[in-house]
């Protein structure tokens, strides 16, 4: 039996900013129960749902020493679909509705989180073979581990791996403010180590101690070994090539089923969806204040408001997509300047665009289920989950070939009759558009060709299947 301890700042059905919590929240219920054992650890936030926070059972609390004060520590723990998570209790550094402050602020939440992780584990008698962590909030856990922790028996001998979600965020900030903050020694300032152009760097740091390093595609393990997606560390990448690893995301596939989701009017599947399918499409309409018209092309996007996502492509675009015979429903928070943008058309074409400037889950469902394509031409995408929703829906993906993006969706080819969305090359707003325009001349002009695409994209399977499994051996490797 081999025990997993998976470490990370956000995860479902307790918070989630974004896809970091599907995985997390997912993956280990895929892991084969009598070979491992697969515990989370994860901040107690007082932005978890009240019911949750009911169930959880105290463990234990104690004082820890983060550089020069003694800071609260309180365990927690609940058993969920069969997974073990923990919660790491500290007011301070949890309260607010929001897991995330921003710099400078979030660097002490989570070298407090990584240490607190570590110190746990003899208390609540966990000891993994494995620590798997997740993004730069957890970049110190291998690093602490080799400081301090590796004195110890206890200790002594767990291995780490380092998950790279999104290359773009590192947690970095300058050495004399880290160096106070986290205690660790000049030892470990060096540029081979935290150092990285004279600040210091958390992801680096776990990049540089992890036994192995994993992303979550194979395009973005190559990707990042360049310098445009290599955010600066792509010679780290380089160097630790034999370590790094790319395992393409799964989804949820029991939380994302068109035949059984809560959240959608109407349940299809891969043989009803003709019939059925369009009928999420007008009910979102009338919900929305859009034309009602089963017929009238819907694309969705469901995101962060960000860069990396590509909207300044369809900030360029979005007065000639309007002009096109197609609706646009748009879900998603982020920079203003996108926010303002998609209210901006919502108020100018108001039967053409919805603009839905918000988190819900439930609206997220019904937009993959009402949609007949999905745009996501991301700047670079690690793995992207949404583009894989919606092939689960049969919403056509219009994506970048970029990082998962391009590992998971086929680009249709009306030649041979094979593909399971539509794609382009370049980060060019032009050529966006020109894909977009494509699909929607096979939407319109030959609806047959268009439901072989959806049948193709939901005969995929992206669930964790065959990724648990490549976890799996590289745990048997490392362990
Ligand atoms: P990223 O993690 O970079 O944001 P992913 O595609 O991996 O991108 O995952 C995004 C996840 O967040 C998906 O599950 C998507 O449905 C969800 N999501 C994004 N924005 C919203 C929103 N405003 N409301 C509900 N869900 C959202
Ligand atoms: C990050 C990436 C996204 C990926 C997700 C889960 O948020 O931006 O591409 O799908 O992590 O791994």
């Amino acid at each position: 039996m081999k025990r997993i301890l998976f470490v990370a700042s956000e995860c479902v059905p307790f918070l989630k900013t974004g896809g970091l919590a599907d995985v997390v929240g997912s993956l280990p219920k895929y892991f084969p129960k009598e070979y491992f054992d697969v515990r989370v650890v994860m901040p107690k936030y007082s932005g978890i749902r009240e019911e949750f926070k009911n169930q959880m059972q105290f463990i234990t609390n104690f004082y820890m020493d983060l550089n020069w004060r003694q800071q609260y520590v309180g365990v927690f723990k609940l058993e969920h679909n069969g997974i073990t998570f923990y919660f790491i209790d500290n007011e301070e550094h949890f309260s607010g509705d929001k897991p995330y402050a921003g710099m400078p602020w979030d660097l002490e939440k989570f070298a407090f989180f990584s240490k607190a992780s570590l110190s746990i584990l003899p208390v609540i008698g966990f000891r993994p073979d494995i620590i798997h962590c997740h993004d730069w909030q957890t970049g110190l856990v291998p690093v602490y581990l080799h400081e301090r922790f590796q004195g110890s028996e206890f200790y002594r001998g767990i291995k780490s791996v380092m998950t790279i979600h999104n290359l773009k965020f590192q947690g970095v900030w300058d050495i004399k403010t880290i160096k106070s903050i986290t205690g660790l020694s000049d030892y470990y300032f060096t540029p081979d180590k935290l150092e990285f152009k004279k600040d210091a760097n958390y992801l680096k740091g776990g990049l540089v101690y992890a036994d192995a390093i994993t992303t979550v595609s194979r395009t973005y393990a190559e990707e990042i070994k360049t310098p445009f997606y290599g955010e600066g560390l792509d010679g780290l990448m380089r160097a630790r090539t034999n370590d790094l690893r790319g395992i393409v995301n799964g989804i949820d596939y029991d939380e994302y089923n068109p035949e059984t989701d809560e959240f959608i009017y109407k349940h299809y599947n891969a043989k009803t969806f003709r019939k059925e399918k369009s009928k999420n499409k007008t009910g979102l309409q009338q919900d929305l204040g859009l034309d009602v018209d089963p017929k009238t092309m819907m694309i969705g996007i469901v995101s962060r408001l960000t860069d990396q996502k590509g909207f300044d492509l369809i900030a360029y675009m979005m007065e000639e997509m309007c002009q096109d015979g197609i609706q646009l429903v748009v879900l998603g928070t982020g920079d203003p300047k996108y926010e303002n943008m998609f209210r901006h058309y919502a108020w100018k074409y108001d039967k053409k665009v919805s603009a839905n400037i918000y988190y819900s889950e439930a609206m997220s469902h019904k937009i993959y289920a009402a949609a007949d394509a999905f745009l996501m031409p991301s700047l670079f995408e690690p793995c992207g989950l949404s583009q894989l929703m919606s092939l689960r829906y049969g919403t056509v993906p219009i994506v970048r070939e970029t990082g998962g993006l391009k590992d998971t969706v086929q680009p249709y080819n009306e030649y041979e009759g094979t593909g399971t969305g539509f794609s382009f090359a370049n980060y060019n707003a032009h050529e966006m558009l020109g894909t977009i325009r494509y699909a929607e001349r096979i939407y319109y002009d030959r609806k047959r060709e268009w439901n072989k695409i959806v049948d193709r994209g939901m005969a995929q399977d992206y669930s964790w299947a065959s990724s648990a499994k490549q976890y799996e051996e590289l745990y048997n490797w490392l362990a």
